[in-house]
């Protein structure tokens, strides 16, 4: 993954560049580096090991003035995370690259700028971009002809900035398979692997396609070539969202500030969307009604947690809806032989819009004969937005915990949303649309009720500090929000936790089960909770200390090792998405005891866009 950054500008350019990374670290933090040329046209370049701050306190004892510059924070592929890996990567003394994707013939190409005398400083894939380039350079011509002579040589994925001291106020860069956007200032220009970045300086935006190649140049001149060397003028968008986004307000975390948000986000996402009594198709856009008519199945791929909100969404759309909906993970999907019965809607979940598996997964889809597809994303222009067929945007804002909360409740409501919607097409009961519209209107209360209840998780959290194993069990559209939960535990206390359906506990897991075990129930007040409480019994049999999170109708009482949370009571369709909430606050709390890197856990980042 990692995040790109750089400017040309008629002032210092060292601030601006060290902003955007901060606003970058979500795609990664192993290290950070910066290259900017001197107002003596030598290039300077500064690079720390670890996140964005440490790389600040070398700049403040080391500036680097001038008004052309790019920078980096990483998330380690080729090579491991130390300085020498870090970019930006030289060749010589004059040339400067940043890069973010994976160059998949890096190896052949090493071996042959090594025959041609080069010597490489790092173990990355990325120096031998820089080299390439420097090699063409020579050769004559510029250095846009030259980055446009490399990039026909390169296999893989990449978005790159790069600078040459010998054409000061130039930066040159190009996308393909990673995400890089151009910010349009007043006689100044700027790169970034997203808006957030750059909100600081500009909220106009040229959003690169795919193969394009653009040159920076002085008094915010931007030419943008497309993949056949062809100027292309691609449209200046302005950015909609705000730029509240980059501070944690008075939240000791972003998660924690995230979490909170959720009444709010889900609202938002709501709006404008909710009939009197029903969901109009027309919020899917002015296709929607004639693709979801034509629709006979559905297939939903993402990754991570938006994979966990296909798999709750597959109980929706099949119980209101009736289509068979199958769910799969984009990096297995995008590899395999598929099936696709004729009249199949393809659906991808993703918060960033970015997430390279879930955009291969689609564009592989395109060649499989679907009816069509529908993205939910959380970021407008994303490569998933603008390359589906329809949009349903979610109105989460900026998510920066890399932990994902409110982009995942926000998807959940979309997809309810869908549910709807495809529901009505396909002859849904009128009444039972009119009592989830209802439901859905509740939500956002509801959620916040269950914020209400942040001291009492707390205090659940301290028997998890010192734990080493968890099992989360559910059942029903909760057995994803069980994997959900476990998912948010690992990703930020690093504690080991498993989710499984709670029927299938006496099928292995139960061996597992001790004092040392804790065991976290979601029991909403479904059909399925007769059937839940034998499981819990099997494990308090065992001595496993349960914490339940229960309806509070549901009457399960607490007693010795067993803890209870009482929800307060939502539709039974909806409990999935309350039931989130006090899983992600104890994950966050087992987190802060634990005293781990909440917002930017170790080895994670938030948009994955390598393979
Ligand atoms: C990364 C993030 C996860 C996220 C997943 C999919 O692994 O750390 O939080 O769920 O990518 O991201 P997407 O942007 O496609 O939802």
């Amino acid at each position: 993954m990692c995040g790109i950054v750089g400017a040309v500008t008629g002032r210092n350019v060292e601030g601006i560049l060290l902003e955007g990374l901060r606003r970058l670290e979500y795609r990664g933090y192993d290290s950070a580096g910066m290259a900017v040329l001197s107002p003596q046209g030598a290039l300077q370049r500064s690079r720390a090991m670890g996140k964005v701050a440490a790389l600040e306190t070398r700049l403040e004892s080391e500036p680097l003035p001038g008004r052309c510059g790019i920078a980096h924070t990483r998330w380690a592929t080729h090579g491991r995370p130390s300085e020498e890996n870090a970019h930006p990567h030289q060749s010589g003394d004059r040339l400067a690259l940043v890069h973010n994707g994976i160059i998949e013939n890096h190896e052949s190409l090493r071996r042959e700028l090594q025959s041609a005398g080069y010597g490489f400083a790092s173990e990355t894939d990325t120096e031998v971009v820089a080299h390439l380039i420097d090699q063409e350079f020579r050769r004559g011509g510029g250095l846009l002809a030259a980055v446009q002579r490399v990039l026909a040589r390169l296999e893989g994925a990449y978005a790159l900035a790069v600078l040459h001291a010998d054409e000061p106020d130039t930066i040159v860069g190009a996308r393909k398979g990673s995400p890089l956007v151009v910010g349009v200032g007043i006689d100044e220009a700027f790169l970034g692997s997203d808006p957030l970045a750059l909100l600081q300086v500009t909220d106009r935006f040229v959003y690169l396609q795919e193969g394009d190649v653009v040159c920076l140049s002085g008094a915010g001149r931007i030419d943008v070539f497309d993949a056949r060397g062809e100027t292309v003028n691609r449209p200046v968008q302005t950015f909609e969202h705000g730029d509240g986004a980059a501070s944690k307000g008075d939240y000791r975390h972003f998660m924690l500030k995230e979490i909170f948000e959720q009444p709010e986000v889900i609202a938002a996402t709501l709006e404008g969307r909710l009939g009197e009594r029903s969901v109009p198709v027309e919020s899917f856009g002015p296709d929607a009604e004639t693709l979801f008519e034509r629709a006979k199945q559905v297939h939903i791929v993402a990754c991570g947690t938006s994979f966990h909100a296909g798999l709750v969404a597959r109980y929706w759309l099949e119980r209101y809806a009736g289509v068979p909906v199958q769910v799969e993970v984009a990096s297995e999907y995008r590899y395999r032989t598929v099936v696709v019965p004729e009249g199949t809607l393809f659906v991808t979940l993703s918060q960033s819009g970015e997430t390279a598996d879930t955009l291969a997964a689609l564009r592989f889809a395109r060649e499989q004969g679907y009816l069509g597809s529908v993205a939910i994303c959380n970021v407008p222009g994303s490569s998933l937005v603008r390359e589906s067929d329809l949009t349903l945007m979610t109105q989460a804002g900026p998510e920066i915990g890399v932990a994902s909360t409110k982009a995942f409740t926000t998807q959940l409501a979309a997809l309810m949303l869908l549910t709807l919607a495809l529901g009505r097409v396909k002859g849904l009961a009128t009444e039972t649309q009119a009592e989830l519209v209802g439901a859905l209107r509740e939500l956002p209360k509801r959620v916040s009720q269950v914020l209400e209840l942040d001291g009492e998780i707390e205090a659940l959290s301290t028997a998890f500090a010192e734990k080493h194993h968890a099992l989360f069990l559910g059942r029903g559209a909760h057995f994803p929000i069980a994997l959900e939960g476990a998912l948010k535990l690992k990703e930020i206390s690093y504690i080991h936790a498993e989710a499984y359906p709670a029927g299938e506990l006496k099928h292995g897991p139960l061996a597992l089960v001790d004092s040392e075990m804790p065991v976290i129930s979601v029991a909403p007040n479904d059909e399925l909770l007769d059937k839940l409480k034998s499981n819990l019994q099997e494990v308090r049999a065992r001595g496993g200390e349960l914490f339940v999170f229960a309806d509070e109708r549901v009457g399960i009482e607490a007693q010795e090792g067993v803890h209870v949370l009482c929800l307060p009571h939502v539709h039974d369709a909806l409990a999935p998405i309350l039931y989130t909430v006090p899983l992600q606050l104890l994950s966050y709390h087992v987190a802060v005891l634990k005293g781990t890197d909440v917002d930017q856990p170790r080895n994670l980042a938030k948009s994955v866009t390598v393979e």
